[in-house]
């Protein structure tokens, strides 16, 4: 008989991308820092200037095509030899698929991905990095990026938080949890689970909620942490 496997769940958010070249939200040249979020991360902003949002976007797919996983999101796939690993992200990249996890939730949407305006269900890989005005889903409506927007409901939400409570080990890695309901979830980690947060700031956690804190960078914090681990 095998040895049930431990299952590890890891919130992930714009910190563990940081070391690949993209950009975090908050503080020192953050993207909310060079953008307003009404105008081009809600559904007002792109009935308002649909331009400005895809511009926006397209910038945002371009880069991301262009990026590498870093050693974090190759370490998390290393860790499914050991465990079952079940990572929910709040990014809207594909690096955690590209350096071979298997199991990603995307809470926020996907940038490689665009869903039509008239029908949700409709979702669609996009070629390239851009998406234009005039792109159309197979019912002839104008696509919009694949994106949970400021104001709009996140559809994964209930099955993240299901999944939140089956870890034994909780892992939070670059978020500042600022946005809800995703910051929500560290709630649903069930109590007798050991819970461990890798961020430089190590002010973004409640003392109280019993995380072992690892202020380093995503990189230098998962090297760690994997040599623990397996
Ligand atoms: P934030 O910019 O709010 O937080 C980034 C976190 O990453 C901070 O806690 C930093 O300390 C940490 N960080 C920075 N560099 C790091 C590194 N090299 N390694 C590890 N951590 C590092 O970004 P998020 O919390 O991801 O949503 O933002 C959450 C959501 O807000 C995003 O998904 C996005 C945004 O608005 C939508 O657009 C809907």
């Amino acid at each position: 008989m095998q040895n049930k496997l431990k299952t590890i769940v890891v919130l992930t958010g714009s910190g563990i991308s940081a070391e690949s070249g993209i950009n975090t939200f908050r503080k020192s040249n953050g993207l909310w820092e060079e953008h307003r979020i009404e105008d081009v991360a809600t559904p007002e902003a792109w009935h308002r200037n649909p331009n400005l949002v895809l511009e926006f976007y397209n910038k945002r797919r371009k880069q991301i095509i262009e990026a590498i996983p870093n050693a974090a999101h190759l370490a998390l796939a290393e860790l499914e030899k050991k465990y079952k690993v079940v990572i929910i992200t709040q990014n809207v990249d594909d690096l955690h698929e590209r350096a071979g996890s298997s199991s990603v939730m995307h809470l926020h949407g996907e940038i490689k991905k665009s869903r039509s305006t008239f029908d949700s269900n409709l979702v669609y890989p996009i070629e390239g990095w851009e998406l234009k005005l005039g792109d159309t889903c197979e019912m002839g409506s104008q696509l919009r990026p694949h994106i949970v927007w400021f104001g709009e409901a996140v559809p994964t939400y209930s099955e993240a938080e299901h999944r939140v409570g089956q870890a034994d080990i909780f892992i939070l890695i670059g978020s500042s949890l600022n946005v809800y309901p995703a910051a929500g979830l560290i709630h649903a980690v069930k109590e007798q689970a050991s819970r461990i947060v890798i961020d430089p700031d190590a002010n973004i956690i409640d003392p109280t909620l019993g995380f072992r804190i690892i202020a380093e960078n995503a990189v230098a914090g998962m090297a760690k942490l994997l040599q623990e681990l397996v």
